[in-house]
């Protein structure tokens, strides 16, 4: 598939308010900084569609964005950031878990994950979330340029190895930088596969 239109939409401060349209949604989480706004760019070939920043808890609403005037990106606000406030922390995961859940238009969630880390409990905890209320989603490792090919390999095989112990299949991943701008093609083949 190949993206010939991207446009902002609008921004939502809470999933409540969405557009009450049936245009189908793509949405994007994972920790705070892991790299969901650049990849969404990187995605629509935009420098600046979705606004990024170095310093984590950069996206604050729901960011819509219309993709071939045919399915919607969602860019959600990252959970998991240590420096934020507790009570800001859970107002965000509140409004994550609230999309997630009650969102009908959700078609298909992409987990972010970094590529460089060892697997962390907040991811694993988010696909587990996944499971329990029946998702269709898959996990996008980001940042792979910062990292060699085997400790890449390696994180990869220990995380597979953490989600073994609650999933008997595993869901899709794909390996992307959005710095070095590869792995686009693949989410983008993947996307279209889903849509009907
Ligand atoms: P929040 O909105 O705060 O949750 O963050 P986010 O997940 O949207 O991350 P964002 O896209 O704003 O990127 C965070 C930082 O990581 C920025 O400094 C980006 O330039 C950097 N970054 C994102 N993707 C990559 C990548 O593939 N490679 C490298 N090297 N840096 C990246
Ligand atoms: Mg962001």
């Amino acid at each position: 598939m190949k993206i010939k239109k991207s446009v902002f939409v609008a921004s939502f401060p809470d999933p409540g308010k969405c557009p009450k349209t049936e245009i189908p949604e793509f949405a994007f989480i994972g920790r705070s900084n892991v790299g969901k706004s650049s990849l969404l760019n990187y995605l629509v070939n935009k420098k600046s569609l979705a606004k990024t920043s170095s310093t984590p808890g950069k996206t604050r609403h729901l960011n819509y964005f219309l993709i071939n005037d045919s399915f919607h990106f969602v860019d959600l606000p990252g959970y998991g950031f240590a420096r934020f406030s507790k009570d800001e922390r859970k107002k965000w995961e509140k409004i994550i878990t609230k999309y997630i859940v009650t969102r009908k238009q959700l078609f298909h969630l992409f987990i972010l994950v970094d590529a460089r880390l060892e697997p962390q409990t907040v991811d694993i905890n988010a696909i587990n979330f996944m499971g329990k209320y029946q998702i269709s989603f898959s996990i996008i490792f980001t940042k792979a340029d910062k990292i060699s090919k085997s400790k890449l390999k390696n994180n990869i095989q220990n995380f597979e190895n953490r989600l073994k112990e609650t999933w008997e299949i595993l869901p899709p991943y794909f390996i992307t930088s959005a710095t070095k701008k590869t792995g686009k093609d693949e989410i983008l083949d993947f996307i279209g596969s889903l849509l009907p």
